[in-house]
């Protein structure tokens, strides 16, 4: 018997989100555990980061820091992608082949969906994201059933007095890809071909997100297909000091 020498392919978590929502903000806070000016990014970005101490990867609860095991399991990648809806191809490839991605970062700009372009444009994102998650999932071809992807909910910008709370930006997100749902239903409808025959019927099955039916949409109708969704709020900068706790924790609970 010999033994291989497996690559160290590291989880990886990848960043999304629509422009301005403070992914490339995270990302550098992570890496360098200090707030810096961003720009808007045009390139996707990979970065090898530590969890901060005060957080324990799951796989190590029962592991004491400074066991090499530990310290292993501390080491995650973050990727960046650009948010600019004509860059979303970078997320969306990522998407198409999250081979070793342990969780997916969805950022919110809290106050940006406040208002309805913000909220509608975010929510067309997330629909899509998850739309791919769920596609992936149900497009499975091995026996054992593809890997689960979380998605956790970033709601940034805590800071902003005219953020919405953590729940609201559920229910509103929650409310608006309802939305995004049924219009895209109906666009399909629209643009199918005359003589519609039960090819139709499969596509408009494949391309509707979550349960059918009347209802709304809700995240926990994620659970069907292996996506559990969290909305935990945080600030990536802020007055009164920076709180991206309940993010790390969820990083944490994937490692
Ligand atoms: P793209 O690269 O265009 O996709 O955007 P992004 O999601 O990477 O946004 P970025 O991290 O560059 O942040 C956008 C702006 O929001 C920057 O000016 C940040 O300083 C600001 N920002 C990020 N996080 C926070 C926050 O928690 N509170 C406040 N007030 N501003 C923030
Ligand atoms: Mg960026």
């Amino acid at each position: 018997l010999y033994r291989k020498t497996t690559p160290t392919t590291l989880p990886s978590f990848l960043l999304i989100g629509p422009s301005g929502a403070g992914k490339t903000a995270f990302l550098t806070l992570t890496e360098r555990k200090a707030v810096a000016q961003t720009h808007t990014s045009t390139a996707p970005l990979a970065v090898e980061v530590l969890l901060p101490e005060g957080h324990t990867p799951q796989s190590s609860h029962y592991r004491s820091p400074g066991d090499p095991a530990y310290e292993r399991s501390r080491r995650f990648q973050l990727h960046d992608t650009p948010g600019h809806g004509k860059l979303r191809h970078f997320a969306t490839t990522q998407l198409a082949n999250p081979t070793s991605v342990r969780g997916i970062i969805f950022v919110v700009d809290a106050a940006s969906v406040a208002e309805e372009a913000g909220l509608n444009e975010t929510a067309e994102y997330l629909h899509d994201v998850l739309l791919a998650l769920q596609k992936r999932y149900t497009g499975a071809t091995s026996s054992k059933g593809p890997k689960e992807i979380p998605v956790l909910v970033a709601a940034n910008k805590m800071d902003l007095f005219t953020a919405l709370p953590p729940h609201l930006v559920a229910q509103q997100l929650e409310k608006a890809i309802s939305e995004v749902r049924k219009s895209r239903a109906k666009g399909l409808k629209d643009s199918g071909p005359a003589l519609g025959g039960e090819d139709d019927s499969l596509d408009e099955e494949r391309e509707w997100l979550g349960e059918g039916g009347e209802g709304s949409f809700e995240f926990a109708q994620m659970e069907e297909v292996g996506t559990t969704v969290t909305v935990q709020g945080g600030n990536v900068i802020g007055g009164d000091g920076v709180d991206v706790t309940s993010w790390y924790e969820w990083i944490a609970a994937q490692l």
